[in-house]
């Protein structure tokens, strides 16, 4: 169980608006040791330098095989102190070694309701698809792809006339909302993994569909 007010890497690899919304909802129930991003043109990491957070560039081009960049990105958030890592827009699969060096310590969010829609086009997946209803996961990294224990869902309605960037509009206001609450709860040690199920120790309700 994480210490109080654990320290947290997040890793990005763009925008970083999830990060944004880490950095003005930290309420002493985590503190972000560092930020890490796989591309050093992550406009993300203007964000952190401007809040004076420390930032790491772990290039992805630099290293042979997943392995080695996985290994390099455990190194540096180690380096900075950092217990846990939070995926904020990390575009990145982890290799293996990550789950060992940050057990039950690895969150990742997505812009669907998992299992439909994982990996890297999951908006524009839901909207081809034609679902009624996608939304944002919050889990718990494991060794598969968008797969290990959820922690939080909350749902978006696809509107008739969204595209992929209205639709992602709507889905971000749900994540900055969401991804700070967990990353407390994370941070108060509020969480316990159970196989795939994930226990809060205040009951969580969904807000309802957004
Ligand atoms: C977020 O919508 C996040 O859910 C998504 O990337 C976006 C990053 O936005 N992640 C994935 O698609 C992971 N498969 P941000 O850089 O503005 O936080």
């Amino acid at each position: 169980m994480p210490l109080a007010a654990p320290p947290i890497a997040v890793l990005i690899s763009g925008t970083g608006s999830n990060l944004q919304a880490l950095i003005d909802t930290t309420d002493g129930d985590y503190r972000i040791a560092v930020v890490i991003s796989d591309r050093e043109d992550a406009p993300g990491l203007g964000r952190a330098r401007q809040a004076g957070i420390p930032t790491s560039v772990v290039p992805w081009s630099s290293y042979e095989d997943r392995d080695g960049f996985t290994d390099a990105v455990c190194e540096s958030a180690r380096g900075f102190g950092a217990e846990a890592l939070v995926l904020a827009g990390f575009m990145r699969i982890l290799g293996p070694s990550a789950i060992g060096a940050f057990p039950d310590a690895i969150i990742n969010i997505h812009p669907a309701l998992l299992p439909a829609f994982p990996g890297a086009h999951a908006v524009e997946q839901a909207l081809e698809h034609g679902v009624r209803y996608t939304g944002v996961t919050v889990h718990f990294v494991d060794e598969q792809v968008d797969h290990g224990p959820i922690i939080a869902q909350e749902p978006v309605v696809i509107l008739p006339d969204d595209d992929a960037g209205s639709l992602h509009a709507r889905i971000q206001t749900v994540e900055h909302e969401l991804l700070p609450r967990v990353v407390s709860a994370f941070g108060r040690g509020e969480l316990a993994v159970d196989g795939r199920h994930v226990r809060w120790k205040q009951p969580t309700h969904s807000k309802g569909v957004r």
